[in-house]
């Protein structure tokens, strides 16, 4: 499934839906992103096998058409467990930021999620990571529970969800 989203053009897919050389490819992409964004401890590992047995791990990749080429602006990766989805991860690669890409994928991954029968979004995030948090709030998720030392000595950790029934 893709959706080609209105202001921005932006193309929201899933790798599921991609041939393997493909898949493999876009993750090799986010990788890298990945690496760049975040401290070693908290990378996300999409790896090879992410695309061939996990059948409850999302991985969602946005990109924007630019002349015959198409560019990674974004990726997101949820675990849907029954009726509650864990997001693990959002990121908008760096030169795209503040122009409601963030935004764009969370609606997205929001009705996607309403669709499939799903009650809850629920995610942990740092306490000093301020855009995320803004983010989260936009889009209509709480704070539940705040953990100190939750991601290191230091670095206090936030529940947030979203219930997607209201
Ligand atoms: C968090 C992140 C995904 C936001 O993406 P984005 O495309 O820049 O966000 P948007 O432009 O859609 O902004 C949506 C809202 O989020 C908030 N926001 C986003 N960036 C912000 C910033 N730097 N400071 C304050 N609020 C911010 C604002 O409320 C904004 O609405 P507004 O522009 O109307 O004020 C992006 O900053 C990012 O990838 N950060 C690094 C990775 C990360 O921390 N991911 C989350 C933890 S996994």
């Amino acid at each position: 499934m893709a959706l080609q989203t209105g202001m921005s053009n932006l193309t929201i897919s899933d790798i599921h839906s991609l041939k393997k050389n493909k898949a493999l490819e876009i993750l090799a992409q986010i990788s890298r992103v990945e690496k760049k964004t975040f401290p070693t401890n908290e990378a996300f590992p999409f790896g090879e096998e992410l695309w061939r047995k996990k059948p409850n791990t999302r991985v969602l990749y946005a990109t924007r058409a630019k002349g015959s080429q198409s560019d990674l602006i974004a990726y997101a990766v949820y675990v849907r467990q029954k009726g509650v989805a864990l997001l693990h991860k959002v990121c908008v690669t760096e030169a795209n930021r503040r122009q409601g890409v963030g935004q764009e994928v969370m609606s997205y991954i929001q009705q996607r999620l309403r669709k499939e029968g799903c009650q809850y979004i629920q995610l942990w995030v740092d306490q000093a990571r301020e855009p995320a948090r803004a983010l989260y709030a936009s889009g209509g998720f709480e704070e539940r529970e705040v953990i100190p030392d939750y991601y290191a000595p230091g670095r206090t950790g936030i529940k947030m969800i979203l219930d997607l029934g209201t």
